[in-house]
């Protein structure tokens, strides 16, 4: 396997001292967040699953040499199944939960940082006061109660911190872990399980020549967000996973900060992709790689029969152009460019097995909308980007608390259809009306001119991954204008047919989806998931009344 360099050219070092460098007034935008009080079990709540999360401050080791200084979640299970905590081994990401659709589900939060934080469950369909909205925070020594039913069908989902403009580098030094939902539709299938199923967390890190965790505090990181000089698996370097010469199933998660990967074998076998963030497919589909953008997950059917005793498989992050401005590419403080190829991990056929299976024809029912169940068929909701200089904005306005504008108020129960673009107005000019009125989206040359394109704008265009908290959307059209060779290195990775809560819109991209705004009063996020963004305020509130 190759080996990457691990000296990072930018080492800003999370120590002790130095954490108080990232503050709000230094990253963020420093607005205070107003509080509310932290949530207590209720004992009207009879919980199949109860446990406990602690975000702490460890060590561990990830290269040779001195441990690594960490922020993580360690877990232990007070009620429920073993099943539904398993400790990652020896790392820093938090245990793997695994729940079942329809149990009751209690998470004793609680906080032993040295600083405020909150859990979001990523893709999981919850109350706004379970959903670790920002205004949820907790104080160190305190403990926020989560306590909600699993409505989500199959799938797998993420779990971070959400803390107001603190949410990058709080996933950054650790606090991430991954869920699996189970229901009886997917159990019916007997997919790959047990040794067979294996979940990978893919995130990319920087380390100082002391093997502590380097985070780079600078314009280019701001602009763009972190990009680390090793891809870790499951919080390991150079993972080798012992597999036998049968049908596995791979769960992966994208949960790195900003890094987007283009997964490939480094064999040309395809990928057999039976589902994305929410869960299966209707059907299987082949493709030669899958593009995956923080937040996403994908799952993978790998069958390693008929492969010789000690051959490897590797899973690479394959080459590609487009997702990122030259200029910032250039700039960026990585020995791993965004788009070059690179070494994820290596599956090696260590044993022998007789075990064969074929995934059935159809793998789930996924209930199509309809024009008619759609509320705005003629006034989609617009999600306008816009990254210029030092503004990251939504539809024109940086993130703010109680700033709910006109097109953000949203009946419950409705399902609302959702225009995502990029939107190239004046440098940081910020004003509701560009790109705002779904005339102009729909008539405008200007809007829709190539993002690689000459000017300020264009050389700012990159890929953004927006999610949407609640319940996954469906995507009805994505078309494209802009650079056609750059845009033929990722156009055949994108899994758009299942149930999606993360969606990578490349520049010179536009998206429509379709999103169910069920059962949940209150306010919900919809943000980049490119974390420095997030922070930096490309994130607006939905409220659902
Ligand atoms: Cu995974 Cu609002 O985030
Ligand atoms: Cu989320
Ligand atoms: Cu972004």
């Amino acid at each position: 396997m190759q080996r990457i360099g691990h000296v990072s050219r930018r080492g800003f070092l999370f120590g002790a001292g130095a954490a108080a460098a990232i503050g709000a007034s230094a990253y963020g935008q420093g607005h205070a967040m107003r509080r509310i009080a932290p949530n207590r079990a209720s004992e009207a709540f009879d919980p199949d699953v109860e446990l406990e999360l602690i975000c702490k401050r460890d060590e561990t080791s990830i290269l040779t040499g001195r441990p690594t200084r960490v922020w993580r979640y360690a877990g232990h299970l007070i009620k429920g199944p073993a099943n539904a905590l398993t400790e990652t081994p020896g790392a820093y990401l938090g245990p793997l939960l695994r729940f079942s659709k329809g149990q009751k589900v209690r998470i004793r939060l609680r906080n032993e940082l040295p600083e405020e934080t909150i859990t979001h469950w990523h893709g999981l369909h919850v109350p706004m006061l379970m959903d670790g909205h920002p205004t949820a925070a907790i104080d160190p020594g305190e403990t926020y109660v989560y306590e909600f039913d699993i409505r989500n069908r199959a799938g797998m989902y993420f779990y971070h911190p959400h803390t107001h403009e603190k949410t990058a580098t709080q996933v950054y030094r650790g606090l991430a872990g991954a869920i699996i939902v189970e229901d009886e539709e997917e159990r019916a299938l007997a997919l790959p399980s047990g040794a067979f199923e294996i979940p990978l967390v893919i995130q990319d890190r920087s380390f100082d020549d002391d093997n502590q965790l380097a985070y780079g505090d600078d314009m280019h990181t701001r602009m763009f967000g972190f990009y680390g000089d090793r891809a870790l698996v499951n919080g390991r370097c150079n993972v080798t996973l012992d597999v036998a010469n049968r049908p596995y199933r791979l769960r992966i998660l994208n949960g790195s900060n900003a890094r987007i990967y283009k997964l490939c074998w480094d064999d040309r076998t395809p990928l057999t992709v039976i589902g994305v963030d929410g869960g299966l497919l209707e059907k299987a589909e082949t493709r030669p790689y899958v593009m995956l953008a923080p937040a996403e997950r994908v799952d993978l059917l790998v069958d390693f029969t008929g492969r010789p005793q000690g051959s490897k498989l590797t899973m690479l992050s394959g080459e590609f152009y487009g997702l990122l401005p030259p200029m910032a590419q250039r700039m960026m403080g990585s020995n791993l460019p965004m788009g070059e190829a690179f070494p994820l991990f290596t599956a090696r056929v260590t044993e022998t097995s007789s075990d064969s299976w074929k995934p059935p024809e159809k793998l789930s029912t996924i209930r199509r909308f309809r024009e008619a169940d759609i509320a705005n068929l003629d006034n989609p909701i617009p999600i306008a980007i816009t990254m210029a200089h030092m503004a990251m904005l939504l539809n024109g306005r940086p993130y703010g608390h109680d700033d709910i504008q006109p097109h953000e108020r949203i009946p419950v129960d409705s399902t609302q259809l959702i225009e995502i673009f990029h939107e190239r107005g004046g440098m940081g000019q910020g004003g509701m009306g560009q790109g705002m009125g779904m005339g102009m989206m729909g008539g405008g040359g200007m809007m829709r001119g190539r993002m690689g394109g000459m000017g300020m704008m264009g050389m700012m265009s990159m890929a953004h991954p927006i999610h949407l908290h609640g319940q996954q959307f469906q995507i009805i059209e994505r078309s494209f204008e802009g650079d056609e060779d750059a845009y033929a290195t990722i156009r055949e990775g994108f899994i758009d047919g299942g149930l999606k809560d993360t969606v990578l819109v490349a520049p010179g991209e536009r998206l429509r989806i379709a999103k169910r705004f069920g059962d949940f009063k209150g306010r919900f996020m919809y943000h980049c998931h490119n974390l420095e963004h997030e922070d930096a305020g490309m994130m607006r509130e939905f409220s659902v009344e």
